[in-house]
């Protein structure tokens, strides 16, 4: 195989190295176009951009193969707890017994908040987006570490900024929660693990315990395990983009958080519910909102269905389907809106522009489901992902700043807009 690329422009031949990843993966290297030629590339969306040369998750959209550090994600869903999947994600390697013990119990000394940022949650009216306050307290968790928000921190400082992280985002995101609803604050135990005492601050109050049960520990980690990285997704080009510029880790998650509340993106979750009470609302008329979907002038779309790399099944969508169904039956659950869900998926799967279009489930139209199941509230759907998608946010950003050669992310644009014009006086102006 040649190991370069020929560009022929205005009459003109250049050479481009080619870069072959470790599972077969094919780039081409143009770092060198615009100065060699002149040219820019144009990639609307960076469908065809990588931006990195990464280690860390491999995905394979055509085969549906995600594997982080090389592990296959149906394993780590199965075997593996959401913590050991973290240090696996930041490290690089699965802990040593001894590496976890350490890990896991500085989960547990970090999960307290400062006592003033409870503070902040008494700002936000009742009605306030969690994921809108999970962003701004995460950003504003730099004022209370100053020591670790320096331009280069070193690497005992990147693991202490982390755990803080990790172990405060439940924290943060229960106490939310609570403020929302109007309930005093359940504060972290250090007798419970990490999804454990996550469930225990969102569902137990002063007049009654939670019941922690084991069905649905589970399905809450599988959820936290296959969203714990996706590789160069939306929100983590924007913890990386923003990180480029040396920023501080809070303050390039707090950016990956918002990156992530789209309904593009992890909302969705939040929108599938929402897109089924309408439907539900609405007489539950599916062929409805198939024929909608399908007609571009309503701009609506299934929410859940599609994704821009698996254009087979979302491997994630077919393990948690799978969780549901244990965790309906198990809890005994019978959801009129999970029929619904049941019959869209199967009419859409049936419907040939679904099928032509490789329009499939994905993760975030099973997880809604779970969500639902295990009683979050659907506002809070997208920071699940988030307390998920943290381990991912945090290994990207650890290995673009140990690149030796890290840049800050600046893509070009070619330019539509007037061509040179001049200043009109406002008395002249018509
Ligand atoms: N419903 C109806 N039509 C759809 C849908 C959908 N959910 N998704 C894509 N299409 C159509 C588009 O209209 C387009 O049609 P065209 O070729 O005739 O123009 C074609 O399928 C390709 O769609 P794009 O938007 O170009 O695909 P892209 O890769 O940019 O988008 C995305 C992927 C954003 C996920 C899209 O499928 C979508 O909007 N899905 C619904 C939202 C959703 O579930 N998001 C969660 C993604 S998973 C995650 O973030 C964890």
């Amino acid at each position: 195989m040649t190991d370069k690329a020929k560009l022929i422009v205005d009459g003109k031949t250049y050479e481009y190295p080619i870069i072959i990843g470790t599972e077969g993966e094919k780039g081409i290297d143009i770092s060198s176009l615009r100065k060699d030629s002149g040219y820019i590339t144009f990639d609307s969306g960076y469908a065809n951009t990588g931006s990195c040369l990464s280690s860390i998750t491999f995905l394979d959209g055509e085969k549906s193969i995600l594997r982080y550090r090389g592990i296959p994600i149906e394993e780590l869903a199965e075997k593996a707890s959401f913590i050991e999947t973290a240090y696996l994600l930041i490290y690089g390697h699965l802990p040593t017994k001894a590496e976890l013990e350490k890990y896991s119990k500085a989960f547990t000394d970090q999960s307290m908040i400062h006592e003033g940022m409870k503070n902040f949650f008494d700002g936000y009216p009742l009605s306030g987006h969690p994921m809108g306050i999970l962003s701004a307290m995460i950003g504003s968790m730099a004022g209370y570490y100053p020591e670790l928000i320096k331009p280069n921190p070193s690497k005992e400082e990147i693991d202490l900024i982390s755990v803080e992280l990790l172990a405060k985002v439940r924290t943060i995101a229960a106490f939310a929660y609570k403020k929302s609803i109007g309930e005093p604050y359940v504060y972290p135990r250090h007798d419970l693990k990490y999804v454990p005492n996550f469930l225990n601050m969102m569902f137990a109050s002063p007049s009654k315990p939670y019941e922690i049960k084991e069905v649905v520990v589970n399905a809450l980690m599988a959820i936290f395990i296959l969203h714990a990285d996706h590789e160069q997704n939306c929100s983590t080009s924007s913890v990386r983009l923003v990180g480029s510029s040396l920023a501080n880790l809070f303050a390039s998650i707090s950016a990956g958080i918002n990156a992530l509340w789209g309904p593009l993106h992890g909302g969705a979750n939040q929108a599938v519910i929402e897109m089924l009470q309408k439907i539900q609302a609405d007489g539950g008329d599916i062929h409805k909102y198939i024929t909608m979907a399908k007609d571009k002038s309503t701009k609506f779309r299934l929410m859940g269905f599609g994704h821009r790399i698996y254009k087979n099944h979302d491997p994630r969508a077919k393990i948690l389907k799978a969780r549901a169904d244990a965790l309906f039956k198990e809890l005994g659950i019978n959801d009129p809106l999970l029929d619904l869900a049941k019959q869209l998926e199967e009419i859409a799967l049936k419907d040939s522009y679904f099928i032509e279009k490789k329009l499939y489930p994905n993760v975030d139209f099973y997880s809604g489901i779970i969500l639902r199941a295990i009683g979050i509230p659907v506002n809070m759907f997208p920071v699940m992902f988030a307390i998920g998608r943290m381990p991912g946010w945090i290994a990207h950003w650890k290995e673009m700043l140990s690149d030796p050669n890290i840049k800050i992310g600046r893509p070009r644009q070619i330019y539509m807009g007037n061509t040179l014009n001049h200043f009109v006086p406002l008395e002249k102006r018509e």
